[in-house]
Formats: C-alpha cells, sequence, structure tokens
C-alpha cells in the first residue's frame, strides 16, 4: 500500500549523492566526498570541560527545557563571538538553531509560499535547494564566478523575478569554495536596499580561512550602508569550528521575521538542546575557540594545498578548478567537451577514490563537467594518492 503522503514531498527527490555514499562502503576507498570537518581535530578536552562546567554553573538551565530564542548566556556569547569579527548585533537580535541547517529551514516555512521565486547561486548548497523546493520555491540561479556571485546578473535576475529573497553564501561557498569579493559585497547590499530584497547570508566557512581573513561577512558590511540590515539575514553556526554533533546554529534577522522564526521553531523543537548550549556557552566563555581555530586552520591549509598542488601536477589541462582560500572544498571541472562528472566519479570509485559530481549542486543548468572535491578528513599522503587515482579514471 503506498501511503497518501503530502503534496509537498513531489517538489524533492532523494540526492543522487547518497546513492553514490552507498558506494562508499568499499573496504579502501579514498574519500573526497564527505562534507565534515576532520574529527581528529576536535577539541575533545575542551568540550569535556565545557560539558563539566555547564552542569556545575546551572545544572538546571542545562537539563530544563528551555526559551525557544535559545539559552540567553549562549546568545550573548554569540553576539560577542561575531563582535569580535566586527559584526556588531544584539543577543536580542539573534535566536539559537538547531544547527544552522534549522536557521534555514525557519527562512523557508516564514518566507516560502508554494511557487514563491527564490534566487540562489549556481552551484549552491544541495539541503538549501531541498529544503526551499519542500516549501514550494521555484530557485532560479545566479551564476557564480572566482569572486563569487555575479552581483550585475544577480541585479537583473531581481529585477526579472521579484524574488521572495536571495540566498547566498559569500565565504568559501559549499560546494564553490568562492568568496565575493569586498566590492560585490558592498553592491549585494546596495542592491538589497535599492530593490528592497532580502538577502540570506549563509556564513559556516568564514572563520575557516587559510592565510588572510576573508573580506567581513554582510552582517559586519551592513553597518556601512544604510537601511541595508532590514533587508538582511545571518546564518551562523558552531558546526565547521567547533562539532557539528553539539547542533548549535544561529539565525539573526529583522525583529518580525525572528519573532516567525521563534513562532515555527516552537511546533519544530520547542527549543535547542539546552544540554549543548550551555555546553557551548561554556567553551566560548572559557576563550577557547580562537585557539581551536589557530589549531585547525593550518591543517586544512596544508591538505588544500597539497591537493591543488596534486591537481595541477596529475590532471594537468584535463580538470581546471580554483584554489580555495578556505573552507573544505575544492571546486573542480573536466574540460573536455560534454565531460560528464557522474560518469568520472563511476570510474574513480573503481579506482578507489570517491567524490561528489556537481550537477545535484545546480537549482538550474546544471553543470555536467562539474565536481566536489573535499580535502578535509583526508591525510597529506592520501591526497595524494587520491589524486593519483583520479588522473588514472579521466
Ligand atoms: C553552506 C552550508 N550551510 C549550512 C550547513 C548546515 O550546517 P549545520 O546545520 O551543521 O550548522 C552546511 C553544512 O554542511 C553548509 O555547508
Amino acid at each position: 500500500m503506498s501511503l497518501p503522503f503530502a503534496q509537498r514531498l513531489q517538489n524533492v527527490e532523494t540526492s543522487a549523492i547518497r546513492e553514490l555514499f552507498k558506494l562508499l562502503g568499499k573496504p579502501g576507498i579514498i574519500s573526497f566526498a564527505g562534507g565534515f570537518p576532520d574529527a581528529a581535530l576536535f577539541d575533545v578536552e575542551g568540550v569535556r570541560a565545557a560539558t563539566e562546567a555547564a552542569l556545575t554553573a546551572d545544572a538546571a538551565g542545562a537539563l530544563q527545557y528551555g526559551a525557544t530564542e535559545g539559552y540567553q548566556p549562549l546568545r550573548e556569547e554569540i553576539a560577542r563571538f561575531m563582535g569580535s569579527k566586527g559584526a556588531q548585533v544584539n543577543a536580542s537580535e539573534l535566536i539559537v538553531t538547531t544547527g544552522s541547517q534549522q536557521a534555514l529551514d525557519l527562512i523557508g516555512k516564514t518566507m516560502i509560499s508554494p511557487g514563491d521565486t527564490v534566487l540562489v547561486e549556481g552551484p549552491t548548497f544541495l539541503a538549501t535547494i531541498q529544503c526551499f523546493r519542500l516549501y514550494g520555491a521555484n530557485l532560479v540561479t545566479i551564476p557564480v564566478d572566482g569572486d563569487g556571485v555575479d552581483v550585475e546578473a544577480m541585479a537583473r535576475l531581481i529585477d526579472e523575478h521579484k524574488p521572495k529573497f536571495v540566498y547566498l553564501i559569500p565565504t568559501f561557498g559549499n560546494p564553490s569554495g568562492a568568496t565575493l569579493s569586498l566590492a560585490r559585497r558592498q553592491r549585494v547590499l546596495e542592491l538589497a536596499v535599492a530593490t528592497q530584497t532580502l538577502v540570506v547570508e549563509d556564513d559556516p566557512y568564514g572563520d575557516l580561512y587559510f592565510g588572510e581573513a576573508p573580506p567581513p561577512s554582510l552582517w559586519a558590511l551592513s553597518a556601512q550602508v544604510a537601511g541595508s540590515r532590514e533587508f538582511l539575514v545571518h546564518c551562523g553556526s558552531l558546526s565547521k569550528i567547533l562539532s557539528p554533533g553539539l547542533r548549535v546554529g544561529w539565525l539573526v534577522a529583522p525583529p518580525a521575521l525572528l519573532a516567525n522564526a521563534v513562532m515555527c521553531k516552537q511546533f519544530s523543537d520547542a527549543a535547542t538542546s539546552t544540554f549543548a548550549q550551555a555546553t557551548a556557552a561554556q567553551y566560548l566563555q572559557a576563550g577557547g575557540l580562537p585557539g581551536a581555530l589557530a589549531k585547525v586552520r593550518p591543517v586544512y591549509a596544508q591538505r588544500a594545498r597539497t591537493m591543488v598542488e596534486a591537481l595541477g601536477r596529475d590532471c594537468g589541462d584535463a580538470v581546471s578548478f580554483v584554489a580555495p582560500g578556505g573552507g573544505l572544498f575544492v571546486w573542480a571541472r573536466l574540460t573536455a567537451p560534454n565531460a560528464d562528472a557522474a560518469a568520472f566519479a563511476k570510474r574513480a570509485i573503481e579506482q578507489g577514490v570517491a567524490f561528489v559530481p556537481g550537477a545535484p549542486f545546480f537549482a538550474q543548468n546544471p553543470d555536467r563537467a562539474s565536481f566536489r572535491l573535499s580535502f578535509a578528513t583526508v591525510a597529506q599522503d592520501k591526497i595524494r594518492e587520491g589524486v593519483a587515482k583520479l588522473a588514472q579514471a579521466l
């Protein structure tokens, strides 16, 4: 018997990527397919101490139901953390969410009616595509280059489609690895004001830079563009910088949007785990994050460099890519005419190396020659070995 599922499920399909993940069980496979941070880099001792401190300082707060908006000491710590990066925000202007994934879901739930147009980057984060489609969004893609989203195309598409909002990952994008230039960031904010269009900034990777820090977040820059905060939403997360298992993210948004998001969150999970929030608050308060970041940045930087060098050496002109300045991903493309990265992925698995083909990351007009490689969890010698196998599968 088939169950009478809601019509909205017809807007999404299980991703091609999941199908590929089934093949990853093969023993000895080198995987560039994941999107996880490296578990070996987790600050286990720091989190253990924070857990202990959470129970010692405020066991009732940590173990009881909590406010839907979030555990107040954590809201204050997040506001302080953002402030340390020049992004001034009051604790009352943000809510804690169960990962930034929930922030995206709440934005979808509060803003998207079936048939509404939303502009997204091509390519963009797959779970966002799926989530917004679940709410019936008509997704239109804006092209991306090495400097991030093409802002003039964005201006034209806003004019043409009058979208409900524009969703961007301006810093070390997933999967593009691209970072929006400072000039383009300013233009995005000016466009938001001029066209009265909401812009959503999703920023889980901004702290994972390899050399110089990236340009300030849209939220930080919005202080310089009059009126832009009225049209700006910012999503942040501890997942890639501390631990995705904590499931702690946050949403900064104009008051009316935040109030509706809180209402929807009440029906969704009532509150993010108070225990996780109290632990995160203690961790941030103890000042562990700068040290933890200083430890992980050079490791990811070294792995990224190793991958980029190996790709250049072993794949030559057959593969083009943008060397990332941070984050977890190298976005690449096969240069041969009509190349198909999905077929390449199958050949690569036979050689013992896995990655994700790029087409599913496009809400429209997929670039079938593109693919995403993550270097984050793979040791340097395995990165070299994996890229050599990739070259054999070309
Ligand atoms: C661009 C982007 N946004 C949001 C998320 C969701 O992360 P989390 O819910 O763990 O904060 C991810 C995770 O991979 C991501 O890549």
